[in-house]
């Protein structure tokens, strides 16, 4: 039947191995959507630098808006990243066009999540972002679906591989912080801005995601309690390594009597807990379900092929017509559970995961 045509905005490392992944495994994919999927349009500020894929033939456009305007496009795909500018409107319009959207954008879902999950609701189009949470491993499914049925009381994690890199290299070798900085940049992991990384922003915004799919509510970016590793020595990590500890950047939010209880901080967790043992660019989420009782999901949480596969199980489920709500549970019952204050930086916590 007709192939799916996807207009995608971005082209750096994940772009890239989208078309990549479409083109190596296009009989796998053609299988499993029931039809194939082809990009036919791209948007992307520098028409010339090689990418390391045959752009032959695609469409282009300066301005990524235009993609949503395009009548040969039936997909958007956005991996301009950013909570607002160009991502953002191009979200708005493809949406207003009546054309589903894939994201990988967790600024942009994090702060503006619950306004564009609305209109996409409204306007009956699938908004995904698979991608944008812990890259290759497929948690947001298995959140929203997985344990559809569960009370969720708890999602943690691991879910910035620049920093587990960073921490990981710390400990292993003794080095310290700023040194290891700059090779976790050469990895290309690291945001465009990598304070995100290091200060636990970008931790943040996909703890934000998680926790409006794990608790029925929207959570804003902004009632998470944040702290990053850029004060953590290897004299810290020695330490802890002494007691049985291991220093991580965890995201944990938490279902409490008082209500929901959302933070990113480094954490001593001892060294015998399975998430402790999750190092390099890794990232790991943790999830407590009332029946399900306690999962852990582990894999590569960034990179162009990781990332590019979560992209691709969207355009699948888009192409076989399968759709869930924006924000799952939060769109249908939904607690209104305030958010909890986290109390002042106390340094380091100890963590049982
Ligand atoms: N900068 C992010 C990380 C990329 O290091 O995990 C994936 O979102």
């Amino acid at each position: 039947s007709r192939p799916l045509s996807v207009g995608v905005a971005g082209l750096g490392t994940v772009g890239a191995g989208v078309l990549k992944l479409l083109r190596e495994n296009a009989g796998i994919v053609t299988a499993r959507a029931g039809r194939p999927i082809a990009v036919t349009a791209v948007s992307a500020r520098d028409r010339t630098r090689d990418r390391g894929v045959d752009l032959g033939g695609l469409r282009w456009y300066e301005d990524a808006v235009a993609l949503a305007a395009d009548p040969g496009v039936d997909v958007i795909v956005e991996l301009i990243g950013g909570a607002n500018g160009p991502a953002r409107q191009l979200v708005q319009a493809g949406l207003a066009a009546g054309k589903p959207v894939v994201t990988a954008n967790k600024a942009l879902l994090a702060v503006h999540g619950a306004a564009l999950g609305a209109q996409a609701e409204q306007a009956g189009v699938t908004l995904a972002f698979e991608a944008a949470v812990a890259g290759g491993i497929p948690v947001i499914k298995a959140l929203r679906e997985g344990l559809a049925g569960n009370r969720i009381s708890k999602v943690a994690g691991i879910l910035n591989g620049t920093c587990n890199y960073i921490l990981t290299v710390m400990r292993e070798r003794g080095r310290e912080f700023a040194e290891v900085l700059a090779e976790a940049q050469k990895l290309g992991y690291a945001e465009a801005d990598p304070s995100f990384d290091i200060d636990g922003v970008d931790a943040a915004h996909k703890l934000a995601i998680l926790a409006a799919l794990a608790f029925g509510r929207p959570v804003a970016f902004d009632e998470v309690h944040v702290e990053g590793i850029r004060h953590v020595s290897a004299l810290d990590i020695a330490f802890a390594r002494e007691l049985g500890y291991r220093i991580k950047l965890l995201g944990l939010a938490r279902r409490t009597e008082a209500g929901i209880a959302a933070r990113v901080h480094p954490c001593m967790v001892p060294e015998a807990a399975p998430i402790a043992r999750v190092d390099g660019v890794f990232n790991a989420v943790v999830a407590e379900g009332d029946f399900v009782g306690r999962i852990m999901l582990e894999g590569r949480g960034a990179g162009a092929g990781p990332t590019a596969s979560a992209v691709v199980a969207d355009l699948i489920d888009i192409a076989r017509g399968r759709s869930t709500p924006v924000w799952g549970a939060a769109s249908g019952h939904l607690s209104d559970a305030p958010s909890v204050p986290i109390g002042a930086h106390v340094g380091c916590y100890y963590l049982r995961l």
